[in-house]
């Protein structure tokens, strides 16, 4: 989990992903939004890939890489470039969704790391927010996939 290991005990293994972080570790920045697969709060990496932790059982992520929202930001608390390109593009209002959405786009850009507005937006469909009407966080992406470029051209 956010490159520690952890052991536990065999009567967890039943236990949601989403509560073992949530009520085991105390990672609470995984949000807990319908518990159904619905609203993409509680998306989380395996592996790489951005799964919704609500639906996956403990024992589906044993002995595997998890990356929670903890483990985003540096090791001096700076904050990932991603996260610094919501609060630009004024991509956050109450804030609630944006560690599931910030993880699903991790997820994508593990696949491609540069993705056009509409691959964005598809990958964005099983994340739901309230607030923004969903283009500031579109912009967000684009915004950092942007710098990012810049920076590769440096
Ligand atoms: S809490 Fe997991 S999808 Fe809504
Ligand atoms: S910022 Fe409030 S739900 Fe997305």
């Amino acid at each position: 989990m956010n490159g520690r290991d952890y052991l536990f005990e065999d009567s967890l293994l039943e236990k949601k992903l989403i509560d073992y972080l949530r009520e085991e570790l105390e990672l609470t920045g995984t949000k807990n939004g319908c518990g159904t697969g619905a609203c993409g709060a509680c998306t989380v990496l395996i592996d790489g890939t951005a799964k919704k932790s609500c639906v996956v059982p403990l024992k589906k992520a044993a002995g595997k890489s998890v990356l929670t929202i903890e483990g985003v930001a540096g090791s001096d608390g700076s904050l990932h470039p991603l996260q610094q390109a919501f609060i630009d593009a004024g991509a956050i209002q109450c804030g609630f969704c944006t560690p599931g959405m910030i993880m699903k786009i991790l997820g994508l850009l593990n696949k491609n790391a540069e993705p056009g507005r509409e691959e964005i937006r598809k990958a964005l469909l099983g994340n739901l927010c309230r607030c923004t009407g969903y283009q500031q966080i579109i912009d967000a992406v684009e915004l950092h996939v942007h710098r990012e470029k810049e920076k590769a051209a440096d």
